[in-house]
């Protein structure tokens, strides 16, 4: 079975490598690695390669940055010869990137299987790029595998037949789990002079958040207050940089004593940053999963979240993007004892053999 499998950007990385390891076990497969080059910077691309064990890509596409139409249509343009050169069996596609729409599209049209990893997850935001990609993936794929039992219930909802779907766990846990001691290892903590459990770690980089002074402003005086009880450290997205430095905001962040900035971290640096922190402040969704099986508490800055189990089992909570919210809830954090969460149903570490032994199967 030959199967061309698609990354473009940072989160999908994580998602491929766990199953680049489930292929190894099965001659019958015959992977393809596809990069778009969605993102391309070192520390968002290249770094995450080497550390994950991923083979270098046979194509790269090189789309680099452009608006979402012109991305898009250009990533749909160099992918269609690589499918007809390859002719797979079945084109993966993971996430909810623009990556995953324009190659699950230029599949189809072609004829080709289309698989999708981590389908089903809605925010029932349609003003998030990611959810019209989501909704419009899941409705021309073949087999839709789902990280959590919502997933399975929003696509039958969908009216997508039952028997394409499939509740096999997260992929994406699977890296942590096998990443897990070389993460153990980082000097991260070290190198940024934190102690254990004495700090807060924030990502920032959905466009509702950064491309929107006001909103921004309003984290940012948030994170003022937070960084008076504990460092915080901010690992910057080459998104939320542009936006920062075109700002007055980005001088007064760097005029904060105890925010520590730094360059978007490593797989492993950023694993073990994580996992050591007191909580955890994002907008990201991958980061509300891995924060529920860390068992970090995990403040989710917007009004929504596609990945409900991690608030109902989780440590997660959405408390939207007002200071006096995010700051009630930080208070709530420091004042709780133990973390009270639950493990996801499937969540351990093993999706990625269970999604290989079905592609077998079906295709
Ligand atoms: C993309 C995904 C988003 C995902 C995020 C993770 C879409 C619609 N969005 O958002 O779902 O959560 O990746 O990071 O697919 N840039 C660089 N270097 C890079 C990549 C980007 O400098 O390697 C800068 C460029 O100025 C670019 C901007 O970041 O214009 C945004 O990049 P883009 O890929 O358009 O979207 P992300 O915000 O990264």
């Amino acid at each position: 079975m030959k199967i061309v499998n698609v990354v473009g950007a940072r989160p999908n990385f994580m998602k491929i490598a766990p199953l680049y390891g489930s292929y190894k076990l099965h001659d019958d497969i015959e992977p393809v690695l596809v990069h778009t080059g969605q993102h391309y910077d070192e520390k968002m691309s290249e770094l995450f390669f080497r550390q994950l064990e991923i083979p270098e890509p046979d194509v790269n596409l090189e789309v680099g940055s452009a608006s979402h139409a012109v991305q898009t249509a250009e990533i749909m343009k160099r992918f269609e010869p690589v499918l007809i050169e390859h002719r797979p069996d079945a084109v993966l596609v993971v996430g909810d990137v623009n990556s995953t729409i324009s190659c699950g599209l230029v599949a189809v049209k072609l004829g080709i299987k289309l698989v999708h990893i981590e389908a089903g997850l809605r925010s029932y935001d349609r003003s998030m790029p990611e959810e019209i990609n989501r909704v419009l993936t899941d409705s021309i794929s073949d087999l839709l595998f789902c990280t959590e039992q919502s997933g399975v219930d929003n696509l039958i909802r969908e009216g997508i037949s039952k028997d394409k779907v499939f509740l096999v766990g997260n992929v994406m846990i699977d890296a942590l789990v096998r990443n897990r001691e070389k993460a153990e290892k980082s000097t991260v903590l070290d190198k940024l002079g934190l102690d254990p459990q004495g700090y807060a770690a924030l990502t920032l980089h959905r466009p509702s958040n950064v491309d929107d002074a006001a909103v921004l402003s309003n984290i940012i005086d948030a994170i003022e207050v937070i960084q008076k009880h504990m460092p915080v450290v901010f690992p910057i997205h080459p998104r939320t940089r542009k936006h920062l430095d075109s700002t007055p905001l980005g001088q007064r962040i760097e005029g904060m004593k105890r925010i520590l900035l730094t360059e978007p971290l490593s797989y492993l640096d950023f694993s073990k940053l994580m996992s050591s922190a007191k909580l955890v402040l994002t907008d990201s969704g991958g980061i509300q999963e891995e924060t529920t099986f860390l068992r970090i508490p995990c403040l989710t800055l917007r009004e929504n979240t596609e990945r409900p189990v991690t608030v109902e089992l989780g440590t997660n909570q959405v408390v939207g993007v007002t200071t006096e919210r995010i700051l009630e809830a930080f208070e709530d954090v420091m004042n709780a004892g133990n973390v009270e969460c639950e493990t996801p149903p499937l969540w351990d570490g093993h999706a990625s053999e269970r999604i290989a032994k079905i592609l077998l199967d079906k295709i």
